[in-house]
């Protein structure tokens, strides 16, 4: 179903959800994080705050206006025409004028169908599907009688990030995060009070990564896995990592299963990721705090406080894992809690290597991370935490990225996420409070825009929080963070470096809650109360030096239906835009173009992907390249010359779906169980959107 680009029409919105997620998706994926209390109680400072504290630090005020307090970076951030080169409007061969470069498709419009819909002349293939085979000996996928053992051996449930690592011509080793488990869906007359040990041993390994060789198929374009010997892997809940960095051996991190808190079992709900210039895969440990059962029994008021801030609360968890492994107990085993909520590391060029909790990047709801080598050699991590009125940050190594393949440098650059600085974000607005009333109204000066400095919060072993010591600030980094000032956000998701302009953009997915009684209200930063659509922030660092402790900063798209006042679209004409709605991974094409993936469109359509330019007279034309089937996320998009890659995670996961009654049958087709999977799209002969 597309259309032309003139005006989009809408489905009518569905009137059972305040947001486009289903209930199950919800309860599995992060243990219902929306329906309780966002854990950012913290009296961190509020817009008219940060606007008197930088009066009376600085002794200067402007007619009202929050000042800007980055200084060089302000003037330097222009996103206008005027300002960059123009991407399109370049004259076609027929003396026509042509739109923007890589967005030359008819947009897709919003729609409910179960089907990957793509613009006219792509087509789409699954590449790998839960239960596919990973490693040799794995079973064919027999989803009534499925196994622990096989599906240790299996591609696993809801996979998310998805990144390439170059493995020849057309080759690659791709490694798929698989984030949450919906036991509802993966067995018949499954019972959530009492699940049986293999169902919950099944759960177990269809978590963690898989990592998987990949080859294109010349004559169809087809993106093939195979089940290769020595490079594919499967890392699940119960594989062993090794702790780095400054917090490796922590009080914290001990266990009586670990009494040297420098070896853990495990990755639990990795989001989203980043492929890193040397050849590895960074993985988010997002939502870990659902897996733990007891929390509230816990009575100790320090650790009460750690506990609540990572949401952790309550008596069984959902999956009941507690009953058979007393790990996921917090009442038995406190720390073991403190184990997951990192940023993990694998390396699938070498395959024997133990993956690597990084304690470096600190410990919360880690969406991400993302890699810039500066101009100075030092290696940046971009960092977002995903909950309601929580932060962004970021790291800074010590030490200089080694350029080259040899195993030397290898071996020199996975140790850059070991010793470095790590910053919370800070961001001031630069028009008056007054002019934000919550309802997404631009200000007078016609931009969401400001300026914000990195607030430095621990380097090595020395904290730079009162109160806090180094081994605190890596572990309850989100309770340090509170500490200092750093600005509450509407969900920070992917946070990502554009390769082209330099610039960082951020998905800022939604918060329902902003402006509600007793919570932040709207900032220049997050303007809207009740956000449902979310918005998408891009900054850039003082002087374009991605180790500047500075920067300036808009929003490039306030999302949502383009017919509403609400929404902001880089500027561009609103009537020739796609609507959108909960932005959530991002990346980039070869012409900076941003790619942005949606998690539970609110809007009444099925998720889907975006293009949308950032520079130049097309700067917020934003068009949909595709919609995933009824119920899935679009996520883990891999944007390639010719090609794209998303995951279809959790398909069919609708109220009222299951395993019994399953309302979706993507992609098999005819009565089959739904399989979340990943997708390629290419166009035969044809670069992607030329
Ligand atoms: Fe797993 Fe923040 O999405
Ligand atoms: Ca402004
Ligand atoms: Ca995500």
């Amino acid at each position: 179903m597309t259309t032309t680009d003139g005006r989009i029409s809408l489905p009518l919105l569905p009137p059972d959800h305040p947001l486009g997620r289903s209930s199950i998706t919800c309860e599995y994926r992060c243990g219902n994080a929306c329906s309780h209390e966002a854990p950012n109680t913290s009296d961190n400072a509020y817009f008219g705050d940060v606007v008197r504290s930088i009066v009376s630090r600085r002794g200067m005020l402007k007619a009202g206006a929050v000042l800007a307090v980055a200084g060089a970076g302000v003037a330097g951030m222009a996103g206008t025409a005027a300002a960059h080169p123009d991407h399109g409007g370049h004259g076609g061969g027929d003396g026509r004028p042509r739109g923007p470069k890589g967005l030359d498709f008819t947009a897709v419009a919003p729609n409910r169908e179960d089907r990957i819909v793509t613009p006219e002349g792509y087509h789409n293939s699954v590449v790998i599907r839960w239960g596919d085979p990973v490693l040799p000996g794995a079973p064919a996928f027999d989803f009534d009688n499925q196994t622990a053992a096989a599906q240790a051996k299996q591609f696993g449930f809801n996979n998310d990030f998805c990144g390439l690592v170059p493995f020849g011509h057309d080759r690659w080793l791709m490694v798929s995060n698989h984030e949450y488990t919906t036991e509802s869906a993966m067995f018949k007359g499954f019972s959530q009070a009492n699940p049986t040990e293999e169902q919950v041993k099944i759960g177990w390994a269809a978590h963690g990564l898989s990592v998987v060789v990949v080859e294109r198929e010349r004559r169809t374009g087809k993106l093939l896995p195979k089940v290769d010997r020595r490079y594919n892997r499967r890392i699940t809940v119960t594989s062993e990592f090794e702790v780095d960095g400054p917090a490796a051996g922590s009080q914290f991190l001990r266990t009586t299963a670990d009494p040297t808190g420098r070896k853990v079992f495990g990755t639990l709900n990795n989001c989203a990721g980043g492929v890193t210039p040397w050849g590895t895969i960074l993985s988010g440990e997002e939502n870990f705090n659902q897996y733990f059962a007891n929390a509230g029994s816990v009575t100790d008021p320090v650790t009460k406080t750690r506990l609540t801030r990572y949401g952790l609360a309550g008596a069984a968890s959902t999956r009941k894992w507690e009953n058979f492994d007393r790990r996921f107990d917090v009442a038995k085993e406190p720390n073991e809690v403190n184990r997951f909520g990192w940023i993990v590391e694998v390396d699938p060029l070498e395959p024997g290597s133990k993956p690597v909790k990084h304690t470096a990047l600190g410990r919360f709801k880690h969406e991400g991370a993302t890699i810039q080598i500066a101009r100075n050699g030092k290696v940046v991590a971009y960092l977002g935490d995903d909950e309601r009125f929580d932060y962004v940050y970021k790291y800074v190594s010590k030490e200089r990225y080694r350029p080259g393949d040899s195993p030397s440098a290898r071996a020199h650059n996975k140790k850059l996420l070991s010793d470095g600085t790590l910053y919370v974000a800070q961001f001031t607005g630069d028009s008056p409070a007054t002019e934000f009333d919550g309802t997404g109204k631009l200000p007078t000066d016609g931009e969401f825009d400001g300026s914000g400095k990195w607030i430095p919060l621990v380097s090595g072993d020395k904290s730079f929080v009162d109160g806090f010591t180094a081994e605190e600030v890596y572990v309850f980094t989100r309770l340090a963070a509170d500490k200092v000032g750093a600005t509450k956000m509407d969900r920070p998701e992917d946070v990502q470096p554009n390769p082209v302009n330099g610039r960082i953009y951020a998905a800022l997915t939604n918060n329902t809650d902003r402006g509600k009684p007793g919570k932040e209200g709207p900032t220049e930063i997050n303007p809207r109360n009740g956000n449902k659509h979310g918005h998408i922030l891009e900054w850039e660092e003082s002087r374009g030096d991605h180790t500047a402790l500075t920067f300036s900063w808009k929003l490039l798209l306030v999302c949502g239906d383009p017919a509403t006042a609400d929404t902001y679209f880089g500027g561009y004409d609103k009537t020739q835009v796609s609507p959108i709605s909960c932005p959530d991974n991002v990346a980039f094409d070869r012409h900076g173009n941003l790619w942005i993936s949606t998690d539970g469109n609110a809007l009444g359509s099925n998720d889907g992907l975006f293009v949308v330019p950032v520079a130049g007279r097309y700067r917020g034309y934003l068009k949909q390249f595709l919609t995933v089937p009824l119920g899935a996320e679009t996520c883990g998009p891999v944007i390639e010359d010719d090609f794209i890659l998303v995951s279809v995670q959790h398909p069919g996961e609708l109220d009222g779906a299951s395993a019994d009654n399953p309302l979706t049958h993507w992609p098999d087709g005819g009565t089959a169980q739904p399989r979340p999977a990943v997708a390629a799209i290419w166009k035969s002969g044809c670069r992607i959107g030329e």
